[in-house]
């Protein structure tokens, strides 16, 4: 059995995945849906052509965590793809914030992407793809969104280390790093709050964001950059002293 597994599916780009690939993908038997609101994938499957399976779970936790396990082990599938898109962000200043809500930060958008990963690999086959959810987050450090930013770093760097390690396998990993993008996810980002006017500029749209990462990952790109101003802000990132870019920003 052939199956896409896309975590974050309740939700924003997740959904976006779920949506695009149901329709651009061939030759998969079924596409599974990952995150804690049960609702919102069965909303989202009710408007997909293929056989979806809705997992809800909270991918921090350890015994949901074990019942996926269970269910790879029985259904044996072979996974095509995998989409690792559930994460989250809160800004603010590190010391003033909930520590628990920041340390969950590194539970699901590091630990859990990695764990699931690492439950995932023995599934795949020649041409299977992998599909992290990193951010321009990622390209330097962010006062006012330290944990985040940091959070990224890890996904990004681990994303293109392992495509290396998997390429003998042809099995191919792709970091996506979009500047902001129009879903839900400032509903909890901006909790404390706002993003910088000029971030909002460069808003962009989940759809286009998701139809390049798919592009870019059947094309075994390692990095996904949607949008003329995030490519260009990740080339600043490369070329300018992150102290001299840290100095012009606010820091909160
Ligand atoms: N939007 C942006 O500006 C932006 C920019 C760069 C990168 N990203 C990254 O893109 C990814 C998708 O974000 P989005 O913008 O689509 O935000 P979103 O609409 O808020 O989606 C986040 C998804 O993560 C799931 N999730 C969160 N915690 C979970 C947990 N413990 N267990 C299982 N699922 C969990 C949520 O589902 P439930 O609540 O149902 O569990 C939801 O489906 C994230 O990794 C985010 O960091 C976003």
């Amino acid at each position: 059995m052939n199956v896409i597994i896309i975590t974050g599916a309740s939700s924003g780009m997740g959904a976006e995945f779920a949506f695009q690939l149901d329709y651009s993908v061939g030759n998969i038997d079924e596409i599974w849906l990952i995150a804690r609101r049960r609702e919102a994938m069965l909303e989202v499957a009710q408007n997909m052509e293929h056989t979806t399976r809705v997992l809800d779970m909270d991918i921090t936790n350890a015994a949901h965590i074990a019942r996926f396990k269970n269910v790879l082990e029985k259904d044996k599938p072979v996974i095509r793809m995998l989409v690792n898109c559930a994460g989250y962000g809160v800004m603010g200043q590190f010391a003033k914030l909930d520590m628990n809500e920041q340390l969950g930060m590194v539970d699901v958008n590091c630990r859990a992407l990695t764990q699931l990963t690492y439950m995932c690999i023995p599934y795949m086959r020649k041409n299977s793809r992998i599909i992290q959810l990193a951010s321009s987050a990622a390209f330097m450090p962010q006062p006012g969104f330290a944990v985040y930013a940091a959070s990224k770093a890890y996904v990004f760097s681990f994303s293109r280390a392992l495509g290396r390690e998997l390429k003998a396998r042809k099995i191919y990993v792709t970091a996506v790093c979009p500047g902001p993008v129009n879903t839900p996810f400032f509903d909890t980002a901006e909790k404390n709050g706002k993003i910088l006017a000029v971030k909002k500029l460069a808003m962009a749209q989940a759809d286009k964001v998701v139809e390049k990462a798919i592009s870019d990952s059947f094309h075994k790109r390692e990095k996904s950059v949607y949008g003329g101003w995030i490519n260009a802000f990740g080339i600043a990132a490369k070329l300018i002293p992150h102290r001299l870019i840290l100095a012009f920003l606010p820091n909160k």
